[in-house]
C-alpha cells in the first residue's frame, strides 16, 4: 500500500497556542483543576499524609493555588500581584515535606488532571514540571527511618 504522496493542502491541525494557560482553557479550567485537587485530597485515603500537613479548612489553599497556577501557566499574575515573589520553597518550610508528601501531591494532581480532562500532552508535560517543583520543596531526608514498628 503506497502512501508516499505528501499532501501540501493538509491543514495544520495544531493551533498556535501561546501559553499552557490558554491550552488548558483559561481561568475556568484552572479553577476546576484546583477544586478537584483539594476535593481529592479530602476524599482519597491514598492522600492522607498529604492532607494531614494541611489546615482543617482548605479554602485559603484553594484560592492561593488557583492564583498561583494562573501565573505559573503563563496567564494572569494574580498571585504575584497580591503577594510578590512566590518564594515557594520558603513558604513551604513550616510544613514537613518528604518523599511521601511529594509523591502524594503529585499523584493527587495527576488524578485531578485526568478527572478534569486536561489535554493529554499538556498533562504529561505538567507532570514533569510539577515533579521538579514538588521535589524542590522537599525539606526532609530521602530515607527517613520506617515509621512503622
Ligand atoms: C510537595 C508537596 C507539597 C506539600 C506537602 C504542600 C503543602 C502545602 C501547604 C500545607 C500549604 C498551606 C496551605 C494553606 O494556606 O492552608 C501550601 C501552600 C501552597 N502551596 Fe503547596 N505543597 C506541596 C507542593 C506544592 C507545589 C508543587 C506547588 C506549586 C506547583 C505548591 C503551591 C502552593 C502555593 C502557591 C501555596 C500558597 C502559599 C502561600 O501564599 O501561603 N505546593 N502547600
Amino acid at each position: 500500500m503506497s502512501n508516499d504522496d505528501h499532501d501540501p493542502m493538509t491543514p495544520e491541525e495544531t493551533p498556535a497556542l501561546e501559553t499552557p494557560f490558554e491550552w488548558i482553557g483559561g481561568e475556568e479550567r484552572v479553577r476546576a483543576l484546583v477544586q478537584r485537587f483539594y476535593d481529592l485530597m479530602d476524599l482519597e485515603p491514598g492522600y492522607v499524609q498529604l492532607r494531614a500537613v494541611h489546615a482543617p479548612v482548605l479554602d485559603d489553599a484553594r484560592q492561593k493555588l488557583f492564583w498561583f497556577l494562573c501565573g505559573w501557566l503563563g496567564g494572569p499574575q494574580h498571585y504575584t500581584d497580591r503577594f510578590g515573589h512566590p518564594r515557594l520553597r520558603a513558604r513551604h518550610l513550616p510544613f514537613k515535606i518528604g518523599v511521601v508528601e511529594r509523591d502524594q501531591w503529585l499523584a493527587c494532581m495527576d488524578q485531578a488532571m485526568t478527572e478534569t480532562a486536561v489535554p493529554l500532552e499538556l498533562h504529561q508535560s505538567l507532570n514533569g514540571s510539577f515533579f521538579q517543583t514538588a521535589d524542590w520543596m522537599r525539606n526532609q531526608p530521602d530515607n527517613p527511618k520506617s515509621p512503622t514498628p
